[in-house]
């Protein structure tokens, strides 16, 4: 396991995930593929490191990237916008080739037309597929997918339906691109997985915390003075969560201790907590019952829902508040990071 730098930072290799994606992409486009996993495990940062680093240099290949965190997306017309541009707008005079990826070009004339509704904004972006070099595999990348629910297109056309048909052309029909999408929304990943229709054309990939080799690596790497038993006490505490060992590594000169560092960072996981319970008034049942997945997940890392039925709605609205991640692909329930688990210890 190899410590490199992406953009300035540390980059905790993930050879076998890179690999794995890597020989996918080598294969006819035949489903779309959902990149799933707890909240900051590195999706994005796993995909755009592949992108950067092999794809993009890569001549066999036609990448399109788009990430709509950040877009407002509330009609057709900013779906639009964050998707295509015309070939010769302004906007990409000046710009890097890292940019340029993160839109699909289309000629100016289309893209009136598609504005305007006179074409299908579909059949058009299908076309540009069908265009493009025939020496290349192209392949469509979408970041935080569900930016596009409860988006309705004219009258009661779901803009999340119509897209996801679309992607089901692009692949398993025409096989004209390989389909990547990414989500931490579980709940919204469950509606999928248990759509027969799409879990037929999709494949699932979990990308998980880091373990406890690839941390210990990690912060020696670091040298920043951790001794073996603070590395044993930070897994202890925040398992492989890579974006809550740099918070930790930012503040730890405010503390004494590293000890009091991390009984902080679990009050704040408590508190988080106690305020959802109290903020959505959940009854005596719904925290009786939280409590027990919570009991199963200390003692066995996850809730196993195959074993105990019941479960999945309250499991959601924790999961919701990204407290829980919940595995549609194995049907279990485990703590969204380490620091929740120690928060349940401290709360039962
Ligand atoms: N392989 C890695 N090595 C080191 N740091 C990483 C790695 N992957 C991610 N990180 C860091 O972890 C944090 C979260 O990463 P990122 O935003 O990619 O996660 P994500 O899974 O896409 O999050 P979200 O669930 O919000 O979409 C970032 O600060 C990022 O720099
Ligand atoms: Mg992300």
């Amino acid at each position: 396991m190899l410590i490199k730098e992406f953009r300035g930072v540390d980059f905790i290799d993930r050879e076998k995930e890179i690999e794995f994606f890597l020989n996918y992409f080598k294969q006819e486009p035949e489903r779309i593929m959902w990149i799933y996993g707890p909240k900051s495990t590195g999706k994005t940062t796993l995909i755009e490191y592949i992108v950067e680093n092999y794809l993009l240099k890569n001549k066999d290949y036609n990448v399109k990237y788009i990430n709509f965190r950040g877009k407002m997306i509330a009609n057709y017309d900013n779906f639009v916008d964050a998707f295509i541009k015309p070939k010769d707008s302004p906007f990409f005079k000046n710009l890097s080739v890292s940019v340029n990826f993160h839109f699909l070009k289309v000629d100016s004339k289309l893209y009136e037309g598609i504005k305007k509704r006179e074409f299908d904004f579909f059949e058009a972006v299908q076309e540009e597929f069908l265009n493009s070099s025939p020496n290349q595999k192209n392949i469509l990348i979408i970041d935080e997918i569900q930016t596009l629910q409860d988006i309705y297109l004219n009258g009661n056309r779901l803009l999340l339906n119509e897209f996801l048909n679309f992607c089901v052309r692009l692949t398993k029909e025409t096989h004209l691109s390989h389909v990547l999408i990414l989500t931490s929304n579980t709940i919204f990943l469950n509606e999928i997985y248990n759509n027969a229709k799409m879990k037929v054309t999709s494949d699932f990939k979990l990308i998980d915390h880091f373990g406890y080799e690839e941390i210990k690596t990690w912060l020696i790497n670091k040298d920043l003075g951790f001794r073996d038993e603070d590395i044993d006490l930070i897994y202890d505490y925040l398992g492989g969560s890579v974006a809550h060992i740099k918070k930790l590594i930012d503040f730890r000169n405010e503390y004494s201790s590293l000890q009091e560092q991390l009984d902080e960072m679990t009050e704040i996981a408590e508190n988080e907590i106690d305020f959802f319970i109290q903020k959505n008034t959940l009854i005596k049942d719904d925290i009786e019952r939280f409590q027990f997945v919570a009991k199963i997940i200390i003692a066995n890392g996850y809730f196993d829902h195959k074993k105990y039925k019941g479960y999945i709605d309250i499991v959601s609205r924790f999961a919701d508040v990204e407290i829980l991640f919940y595995d549609p692909v194995k049907n279990i329930t485990t703590a969204n990071s380490r620091i929740y688990v120690k928060a349940f210890e401290k709360i039962l």
